[in-house]
């Protein structure tokens, strides 16, 4: 049956003036480098980008986000698989900031081994490619419930209503199909499993919260840019029609 409908959340980034929080993101990058990135890779971003405007470690001293000193020790924290150019070598070597994040598996059948044979899909454009964006990705970790009486969750999989799925053949109760269905992966978050260094408490709720807000800039991380520019051109574009309209009246004064 269907899945629930994602959460109603309203979100700070959301609307045509929406901007997202630099300290929510700096925290949702936390939960993703200590959480999430042990088994979901996010190809499309490399560590530069969190240092470019707009993203969570920008900082106005380092317009060049290659020469942000946070940025460098992020890159600096991963190994890269890379060839060595005079040996020919395959070497694994730490990260610079002009890096992709790396996959955490060298190979599909190596992610589907540790996952009980589902892969874990690449986060960068995540916070698009489902239905219910931004809302979605929050339902879903914070949606892992108890199975209902009369549904039997399939070994290595778990139960969440916000996943698309059909569980009616694991249904024995006597009500409607539960809705939802299973996924391999186990609730990633808990209470306190990332420490936020500015204070903020470390509920699944606000973990939820932070990784998803996170993974929205991920996938969009020119969106403060491009609501401006669309700002910047209906204010233009209302300016014009004044003119042209004082420019009409103008031009048409003489004929009745
Ligand atoms: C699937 C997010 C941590 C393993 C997914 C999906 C999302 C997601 C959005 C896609 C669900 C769908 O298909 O609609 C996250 C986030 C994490 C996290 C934000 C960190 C907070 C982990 C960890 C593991 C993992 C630590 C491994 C231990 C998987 C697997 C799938 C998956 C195997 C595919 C499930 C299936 O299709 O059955 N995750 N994940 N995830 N994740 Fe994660």
């Amino acid at each position: 049956s269907h899945p629930l409908e994602p959460k109603e959340m309203t979100w700070g980034f959301e609307g045509p003036f929406g901007k997202f929080d630099q300290a929510q993101l700096q925290r949702g990058y936390k939960i993703y480098r200590e959480v999430c990135s042990a088994c979901h890779s996010m190809e499309l971003m490399s560590f530069r980008n969190l240092g470019q405007k707009g993203g969570p470690f920008y900082d106005p001293k380092y317009p060049n986000p290659n020469d942000n000193p946070y940025v460098k020790a992020i890159a600096k924290d991963y190994q890269i698989n890379d060839i060595d150019s005079e040996t020919g070598d395959v070497i694994q070597r730490p990260g610079t900031s002009a890096d992709r994040f790396p996959n955490p598996f060298p190979n599909e059948p190596a992610a589907r081994a540790s996952n009980g044979g589902a892969l874990p899909p690449d986060l960068s454009n995540m916070a698009k490619a489902r239905d219910g964006g931004p809302r979605y990705i929050y339902s879903l970790l914070t949606g892992f419930v108890e199975p209902p009486e009369g549904l039997t969750v399939p070994n290595g999989q778990h139960y969440n209503p916000y996943m698309a799925g059909d569980v009616s053949a694991y249904y024995k109760g006597k009500h409607h199909v539960p809705p939802g269905g299973f996924l391999a992966m186990a609730p990633p978050l808990a209470t306190d499993k990332v420490s936020f260094d500015d204070g903020t408490k470390s509920t699944v709720e606000q973990q939820a919260k932070d990784v998803t807000a996170f993974l929205t800039w991920a996938s969009e991380p020119k969106m403060e840019e491009r609501k401006a520019f669309g700002i910047a051109a209906i204010i233009y574009l209302l300016i014009l029609s004044g003119i042209l309209y004082v420019s009409y009246k103008r031009i048409w004064r003489n004929v009745s």
